[in-house]
C-alpha cells in the first residue's frame, strides 16, 4: 500500500528522544528550548513557544489576545475544524468567509462583507502549504483596525513574497502532526514579534504558572499545553533537515503535476506569483462528473490511499445546525470538500510509484 504519508526521523533524532526517555526528565528541558530557538531562527522571528499540538496553539493564541463572548474571529469556510472550534471553545463566533479555488485559502475578496462590529480577529489558514494573499489581508486589516493570527498549521516553511508565512499577523500557529514537514508526533507552536504575548503565552501553556521573585505563583487560570522533552528532541533533529524535506516534497509536486498534465478532468494545484508552497498535501480538484468517494476506494483497491483534503465547515453537522447554514452558502469550500483528492506524499515515495499513482489517476477519470 502506497500510504498517504509516512513520518521521517533523522537518526539523531530517535537517540536523542531515546537519550530524554532514560534521562527521566521528560517534560520542559533542554530540547523545548533548543527546539524553540531553531524554529525562532527558520523563521526569522523573535519568539518560538512549542506546545502539545497545533489546535493547543491556535487555542492559545486566542486566549492570550482575550477573545471571547461577543467577539467575532473570520476564518475560511474550508479548512481543518480545528480553526473554528478554537473560536467555539473560546466563547466566540467563527464567521466564515469562502476560499479562492486556485489555492484553497480564503478570498481576500469577501472578507470586509464578513467584517462587523464584533470582529476582533481575521485567521486565515494556509491551505495544504500554499500561502494565503497575505499583502490584501493585511491591508483589510489594517484599514479595520483588526488582529491577525495565521493558522499556518500545514504551512512551515511556505513564504509570501520571501517572508516565511506564520510571520505575518501578531501571532502564527503551526502543526507538527505527523502529515507535516516535521513532525513531533503531536506538537505545534506558536511564534511572535511581541514580547508581552510570548510571556503570556508561556504562563497559559503551564498552567498559569509565573515566577515572580524566584517563587512560582499561578497568575493566570492557564491550562497544560506543554510539549514533552522527547517530542522536542525529534523535532529539534528534523529542523536541520527542514530544507531537504520542504524540497523533496516540492519535487514530488513537480512530478505528479508533470504526470497528471493532460488529465482534463483533474485540476492539479497552481504556483501563484509570490507565493511558495511547501505542499504538506498535494491536492488536486476532481471534475463533478467523477464522486470522489468511489474514487478514493477504487484507488485504495489498487494500492493507493488517498484522502478528501479539508472540511467545508458548514455543511458539518455542528455548524451547520448552529448557524443553519446552507450548502451553497459557501460554494468553493463545498466543491472543494466534496472533489478535493489529497495524493500521497512522503520523503519514501519514488519516482515510479508517482508515475504508477498519475496512471491510475487518469485510467479512472477518462
Ligand atoms: C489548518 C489546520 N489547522 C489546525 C490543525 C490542527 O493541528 P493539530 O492536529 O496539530 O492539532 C490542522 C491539523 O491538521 C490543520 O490542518
Amino acid at each position: 500500500m502506497i500510504r498517504l504519508s509516512k513520518p521521517y526521523f533523522p537518526p539523531e533524532a530517535v537517540e536523542a528522544a531515546t537519550a530524554v526517555l532514560k534521562s527521566g526528565n521528560l517534560v520542559q528541558g533542554e530540547y523545548v528550548l533548543k527546539f524553540e530557538t531553531e524554529l525562532s531562527a527558520f523563521l526569522n522571528v523573535k519568539h518560538a513557544v512549542v506546545v502539545s499540538n497545533g489546535t493547543a496553539a491556535l487555542h492559545l493564541s486566542l486566549l492570550s489576545l482575550g477573545i471571547g463572548p461577543g467577539d467575532e474571529v473570520i476564518v475560511p469556510a474550508f479548512t481543518f475544524p480545528a480553526t473554528a472550534n478554537v473560536v467555539e471553545r473560546c466563547g466566540a463566533k467563527p464567521v466564515f468567509v469562502d476560499i479562492g479555488l486556485d489555492d484553497f485559502c480564503m478570498d481576500p475578496e469577501k472578507i470586509e462583507m464578513a467584517i462587523t462590529p464584533n470582529t476582533r480577529v481575521i485567521m486565515p489558514v494556509h491551505e495544504f502549504g500554499q500561502s494565503a494573499e497575505m499583502d490584501e489581508i493585511m491591508q483589510i486589516a489594517r484599514s479595520h483596525g483588526l488582529t491577525v493570527v495565521e493558522d499556518a498549521a500545514c504551512a512551515l516553511g511556505t513564504e509570501f513574497r520571501d517572508r516565511k508565512s506564520g510571520t505575518f499577523g501578531i501571532l502564527g500557529c503551526f502543526s507538527f502532526h505527523p502529515r507535516k514537514a516535521i513532525t513531533t508526533g503531536e506538537g505545534g507552536a506558536i511564534v511572535t514579534n511581541d514580547d508581552d504575548l510570548a510571556s503570556k503565552l508561556r504562563i497559559l501553556r503551564n498552567h498559569g504558572i509565573e515566577q515572580i521573585d524566584g517563587f512560582n505563583d499561578f497568575t493566570l487560570a492557564g491550562l497544560n499545553y506543554r510539549m514533552t522533552d522527547f517530542q522536542a528532541a525529534l523535532g529539534y533533529y528534523q529542523m536541520f533537515e527542514i530544507d531537504h524535506l520542504i524540497r523533496k516534497r516540492i519535487e514530488i509536486a513537480d512530478q505528479y503535476s508533470a504526470g497528471l498534465s493532460g488529465c482534463s478532468a483533474v485540476k492539479t494545484p497552481a504556483v501563484l506569483p509570490g507565493r511558495t508552497n511547501v505542499y504538506q498535501t498535494y491536492h488536486v480538484l476532481v471534475d463533478e462528473r467523477f464522486n470522489c468517494d468511489i474514487l478514493k476506494k477504487r484507488l485504495f483497491e489498487k494500492g493507493i490511499e488517498t484522502n478528501y483534503g479539508a472540511n467545508a465547515l458548514h455543511v458539518l453537522k455542528f455548524y451547520r445546525e448552529k448557524y443553519s447554514f446552507k450548502q451553497d452558502d459557501f460554494p468553493n469550500a463545498l466543491r472543494s470538500f466534496r472533489q478535493g483528492l489529497a495524493l500521497p506524499v512522503s520523503l519514501y515515495i519514488g519516482h515510479e510509484e508517482i508515475q504508477y499513482i498519475c496512471e491510475q489517476v487518469k485510467l479512472m477519470t477518462a
